[in-house]
């Protein structure tokens, strides 16, 4: 079994810190922040994660978290960088965080960096000419891209679709590799600009699939078609395949954002103009705020109307609110002069100008529509006569199609999802009345 260091106790830190040490490694985790050091040493997990908890609290004696950057090199065969890459005012990843940890080294490390963070194609052969520069030619480099995604990052870490290695040193590979013994997947072995590039093409193309049902999604509302039989009929294709194709108000996260705009910059950088993840990103842009279209179309102008956003975190079983769909349509609806209340079972953000409620009920009440943001299970039972009643105008906008659309309006809501057929009893009798041409 190896000694693992990681650098940074976010998200991808903390999921590999606890996973490797679950499959027997002695892992140490160093983080800047003491107080998340402080909590992490009493047992607390500081990030929302299913399941992360657990293996930490069954691995407490082989993890270990400190703030000193000598204490955690110390004995250590390998020193996964995990730290953040937000991106910058022209859209490449900040590295700073990364040069951070690279210069920190100690000048008698003997280790092998492994590169957890995603980072530009490149970033490998710089850190390791730094690395040459300094003398430091005890240390080994290798690239080991995380494909995890949040609320379900244990078991994507344990039960990968691959593990991607990429290497300077054939022997460096090895020894990484053989760190995820126990864990059954395919490993591509590539170079390390290659592992880099696969991480960015994963995520490039996984958004694509995302705007592209998004559009066609569209297009379903315009010649009424319903996008939930277009995506089954077409993921049914074993050369398509099912994931990723669900329309809705769009992608967010602390990834595929930062990711696509990252690749953007990188090519452009590079002198290529990649055309179709800047259409990829634009669709996006344009995809969480077509619900203000929808509202409009049923409530007319929105000054002064209420509606009840409900889930906002970016997708369920996180709390995490980064680039979360919900913040541009709070804030565009805001902008029209709304009145914005907001629902999630988990994240609690400050957003200005928006009231956070403690039930769906709460936030509906005096609503003159509700829009399902983010698909949380519990709003399953949202739809109720009590919700019905407790709301101005019964208009439910689904921007994730998790309800029924034949159960709510049978429960007498008006209901419009996403890319799916708009019935006449979509339209709220007094909008019919006053707008005739938007009823069918
Ligand atoms: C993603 C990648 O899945 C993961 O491999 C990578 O390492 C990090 O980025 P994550 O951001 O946690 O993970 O969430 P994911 O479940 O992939 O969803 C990302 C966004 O896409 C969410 O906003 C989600 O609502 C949206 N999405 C996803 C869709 O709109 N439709 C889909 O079909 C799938």
């Amino acid at each position: 079994m190896a000694r693992i260091a990681i650098f940074g106790a976010g998200y991808v830190g903390l999921v590999t810190g606890a996973c490797f040490a679950d499959l027997g490694h002695e892992v140490v985790v160093r983080d800047i922040l003491p107080e998340r050091i402080e909590r992490l040493r009493d047992g607390e997990v500081p990030i929302y994660e299913p399941g992360l908890d657990d293996v930490l609290a069954r691995n407490r004696e082989r993890i270990s978290f400190t703030l000193d950057v000598r204490e955690a090199v110390e004995g250590a065969e390998f020193l996964y960088v995990a730290v953040g890459t937000p991106p910058t005012y022209a859209g490449d990843a900040d590295l700073s965080a990364v040069w951070t940890v690279i210069d920190e080294l100690p000048d008698d490390a003997r280790a092998t960096v492994v590169m957890k963070s995603t980072v530009p194609v490149g970033t490998g052969e710089k850190v390791r000419a730094a690395l040459d520069a300094r003398g430091l030619d005890a240390v080994g480099y290798a690239s080991n891209p995380e494909f995890t995604a949040e609320g379900t990052a244990v078991r994507d870490f344990m039960e990968p679709d691959r593990i991607v290695v990429g290497a300077f040193d054939e022997s460096d590979g090895d020894a990484v590799e053989a760190l995820h013994a126990g864990i059954d997947a395919p490993v591509v072995r590539a170079d390390v600009n290659s592992a880099e590039m696969i991480k960015l093409a994963a995520n490039a193309f996984l958004v694509t699939r995302i705007s592209f049902i998004n559009e066609i999604a569209n297009v379903c509302e315009l010649v009424g078609a319903d996008v939930l039989h277009v995506a089954k009929g077409i993921g049914l294709d074993h050369r398509l395949g099912p994931h990723f194709l669900r329309a809705g108000l769009g992608w967010g996260g602390s990834c595929f954002p930062k990711d696509s705009l990252a690749l953007k910059q990188l090519a452009a950088n590079s002198g290529y103009h990649f055309q179709l993840l800047n259409a990829v990103i634009e669709v996006n842009e344009l995809q969480k705020r077509r619900v203000l279209n929808k509202l409009e179309r049923h409530l007319g102008k929105l000054r002064g109307k209420r509606i009840a956003l409900l889930g906002l975190a970016f997708k369920p079983n996180t709390d995490d609110m980064r680039e979360a769909p919900s913040l541009v349509l709070a804030s565009r609806l805001i902008a029209e002069g709304a009145e914005v209340r907001g629902w999630d079972p988990v994240a609690r953000p400050e957003l200005q100008g928006v009231e956070l409620c403690a039930t769906p009920l709460e936030a509906v009440s005096g609503a003159d529509a509700a829009v399902i943001v983010t698909e949380w299970p519990q709003l399953l039972e949202f739809p109720s006569e009590e919700a019905r009643q407790a709301m101005r105008h019964p208009l439910i906008v689904d921007g994730r199609n998790l309800l029924d659309p034949a159960t709510v309006r049978a429960l007498g809501f008006a209901y419009e999802g996403t890319g799916r057929r708009i019935s006449a009893t979509d339209v709220l009798p007094e909008i019919a009345e006053r707008e005739p041409e938007t009823s069918e």
